[in-house]
């Protein structure tokens, strides 16, 4: 296990302006959803956003085995957990919940977050998984102190997560941010307290709570990205880039006004 990298003062000032401008560029497109939009419609609302802001997407390109991700967000509909790739075949429909996922590189340094928003009138049952899963994430941060560990965040999330009848997904898991997309520790939605590496500050964490409505299981489809959920249930993702402070965790995944809205 190497180690968590801690920022300094140089590191933690590149890591809000990267941050922020992930956020921007998710509650930039975030409005665009609605039905009869297409992925590749908020794919390409995402991409120019980045552009326009001085950004670059880490995952457009982003390698895992043989194959480099072919898009500059990650759109997942439904039963699609994360990683979906954007289509212009793809149509959000009445009902249907989506996830957003954001992950920009300014200046050498990477922010992430993501959301998952309703697509008009979704059922009860699917609107208190949206609700579940972003109180997980809160419950998730409010563990990020000084002197806690990284297993804290975990049980948090699965315990209220398994206590409204959900389940946390198991083969993806949050993880340190910062140089690299994906740095120590990792920070998975389940396990138990008092484990894990010990919280210092200045870490940069993404706390990403991935939660399904059925069954915990997933797999991948043929496309080498897409995660999906086993039983076909809907699942939902919130992430924030949190930095670890002596005075308590902070978001650093927060939206900046942009000037002119855009429009798809
Ligand atoms: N937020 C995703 C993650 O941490 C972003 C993946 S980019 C991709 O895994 F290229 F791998 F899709
Ligand atoms: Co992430």
């Amino acid at each position: 296990m190497s180690a968590i990298p801690i920022k300094d003062k140089t590191g933690i000032a590149k890591m809000r302006e990267a941050c922020a401008i992930a956020a921007t560029v998710l509650d930039g497109i975030k409005p665009l959803v609605r039905p009869g939009v297409t992925t590749q419609d908020l794919e390409e609302a995402g991409r120019d956003l980045i552009a326009a802001l001085g950004a670059r997407s880490a995952c457009y390109g982003y390698q895992h085995g043989p194959r480099r991700y072919p898009a500059h967000t990650c759109i997942s509909v439904n039963e699609e957990v994360v990683h979906g790739i954007p289509s212009f075949r793809r149509v959000l429909r009445d009902g249907d919940i989506v996830s957003l996922d954001v992950v920009i590189e300014h200046d050498g340094w990477i922010g992430d977050n993501a959301t998952t928003v309703a697509v008009g009138a979704v059922s009860p049952a699917v609107g208190n998984l949206l609700r579940v899963t972003r109180e997980a994430l809160d419950l998730g941060i409010r563990q990020a102190q000084v002197g806690h560990r990284i297993g804290d965040i975990s049980a948090a999330i699965q315990e209220f997560v398994e206590r409204h009848g959900f389940s946390v997904v198991r083969e993806m898991v949050g993880h340190g941010v910062g140089l690299s997309m994906h740095e120590p520790p990792e920070i998975p939605n389940f396990g138990s307290r008092h484990t894990g590496a010990k919280i210092r500050p200045g870490m940069t964490l993404a706390i990403e709570p991935m939660v399904n409505l059925g069954g915990y299981r997933t797999r991948t489809l043929a496309d080498g990205w897409t995660h999906v959920t086993v039983d076909g249930s809907p699942s939902a993702h919130f992430e924030h880039t949190v930095l670890t402070t002596d005075h308590g965790p902070e978001i650093l995944t927060v939206p900046r006004s942009v000037s002119a809205p855009i429009t798809v």
